[in-house]
């Protein structure tokens, strides 16, 4: 490995200034929200002040977790004379952009500063929101350091040329997979206009997810539910099969402090869950029945079966529930259509927290991107418990879902797995 890659030439290399280097980053680790002057900036490395603003830009971000949708999480900060003068970061859908909060902070301090942003600026008029590109070029910016390249097709390296046709500085690739990993759902759905989709199991050491009768609660302990929750009020909808709301009777909702209830999608082909379930209860319009139309299940015109689906549909709907009618495969709801209407509906990430039927379909209709599971210290055993997987196996072990980029972290007395398909 080169010891000393740091394009900044400056005459002491970056490798000889490691305890500098190991202070400034447990600084960074310890106060990532300061606006504070880094104490990076005494050092003349342009590369390593890079990574710095550029982190600094990525926390900002992620304060928008849950709220941007479906937007990207963006954040920036305008530096110069080696300090923060003004940060900004995209709080919700709708409001400014990151870059035009910290634009306006600045001020007429903006002139011949650089600015940090973790995605490369807007090049065209959202929905309710101008391009950011003009406002940089405006506001007199010398340089523009990005992490990643938008992958909005309207953007997409355009919004970085223009500022270059405008005579400013660009770099870009700083920290770029951590800026990906922040926005992984939001690039899923710009470029596939489908959502990310995370499956999410918790089970028993022997991959069990409830014993013989249906007994599920609680496998996990509190501190790995705590992190469901909190990905709850993250992501923007969840998902679960009919069996598992007529089984468990769950609400589906985020029982973290100062969070939001995500979008709840129930898969119930035949529209079997009682009217009574508590996930019916919400009333705020986000729980979504997908389901499908019966008469392309049974071929035949059933008057009477047709008559009673109706009937409850329009039960459904009278209490607030979206009914989605989607596409059917071998009787059941078809999970590729549903995820493009999903994505019609701009509801860019849901996560799978079903029972073993919906879990082998998502895996096997390809629809998975992330696969987290919550490993409990128990052994539950027997034939007869419910599998955190159904369905068939493959016949040969070279078929089976291998996981990239496997991370593993401790949740209390639990584990959690992490990898992507
Ligand atoms: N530990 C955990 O993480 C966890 C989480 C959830 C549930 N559970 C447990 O799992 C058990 C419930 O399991 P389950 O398998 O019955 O529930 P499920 O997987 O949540 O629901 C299955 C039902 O969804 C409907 N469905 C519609 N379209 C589908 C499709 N494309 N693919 C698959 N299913 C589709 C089917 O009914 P229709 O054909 O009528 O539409 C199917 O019977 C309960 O005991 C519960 O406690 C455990």
């Amino acid at each position: 490995m080169p010891r000393h890659n740091c394009p900044c030439h400056n005459t002491v290399p970056c490798y000889k200034r490691r305890v500098q280097w190991k202070v400034a980053r447990a600084n960074a680790k310890a106060f990532p929200w300061t606006l504070a002057p880094c104490p990076w900036t005494l050092l003349k490395c342009n590369a390593m002040n890079d990574e710095i603003y550029i982190r600094k830009t990525i926390s900002l971000a992620a304060r928008g977790k849950g709220r941007t949708s479906p937007n990207p999480m963006v954040g920036a900060i305008v530096v110069k004379g080696g300090k923060i003068i003004a940060a900004g970061y995209h709080r919700k859908a709708g409001t400014p952009h990151a870059e035009a909060l910290a634009l306006n902070r600045a001020g007429k301090e903006a002139k011949g500063a650089t600015l940090y942003i973790n995605l490369e600026p807007c090049c065209h008029t959202g929905k309710r929101t101008p391009p950011c590109t003009g406002a940089i070029v405006r506001a007199g910016i010398k340089k523009v350091v990005v992490s990643m390249i938008d992958p909005n097709p309207q953007v997409a390296g355009k919004g970085l040329k223009e500022l270059e046709k405008a005579g400013l500085r660009t770099l870009s690739g700083v920290m770029e997979e951590e800026a990906k990993k922040l926005n992984e759902s939001f690039i899923k759905y710009i470029t596939k206009k489908r959502p990310f989709v995370i499956l999410k199991i918790a089970q028993s050491l022997d991959g069990r997810i409830a014993t013989a009768s249906g007994e599920s609660k609680w496998i996990t302990g509190g501190k790995a539910r705590e992190h469901v929750h909190k990905l709850r009020n993250e992501l923007d909808a969840i998902l679960v099969g009919s069996g598992t709301v007529i089984k468990d009777d769950p609400s589906l909702d985020c029982r973290t402090r100062g969070g939001r209830n995500p979008y709840r999608i129930i898969v119930d082909s035949n529209l079997n869950i009682p009217l009574e379930a508590k996930v019916l209860r919400h009333d705020d319009g986000k729980t979504i029945i997908a389901t499908i139309d019966l008469n392309s299940k049974f071929k035949i015109q059933n008057s009477k079966l047709l008559k009673a689906q109706q009937k409850k549909s329009d039960l459904l709907a009278d209490m607030g529930v979206r009914i989605l009618t989607v596409k059917e495969k071998d009787g059941k709801v078809d999970l590729k259509s549903l995820m493009k209407e999903l994505g019609r509906l701009e509801i860019t990430s849901v996560m799978i927290e079903g029972g073993s039927t919906i879990n082998a379909s998502a895996l096997a209709s390809g629809i998975v991107d992330k696969v987290l599971i919550f490993v409990a210290p128990k052994i539950i055993g027997g034939t007869d418990s419910i599998p955190s997987i159904g369905g068939k196996s493959p016949a040969l072990l070279k078929n089976a879902f291998t996981l990239k980029d496997l991370r593993m972290k401790k949740l209390g007395g639990d584990f959690l797995f992490e990898g992507y398909l």
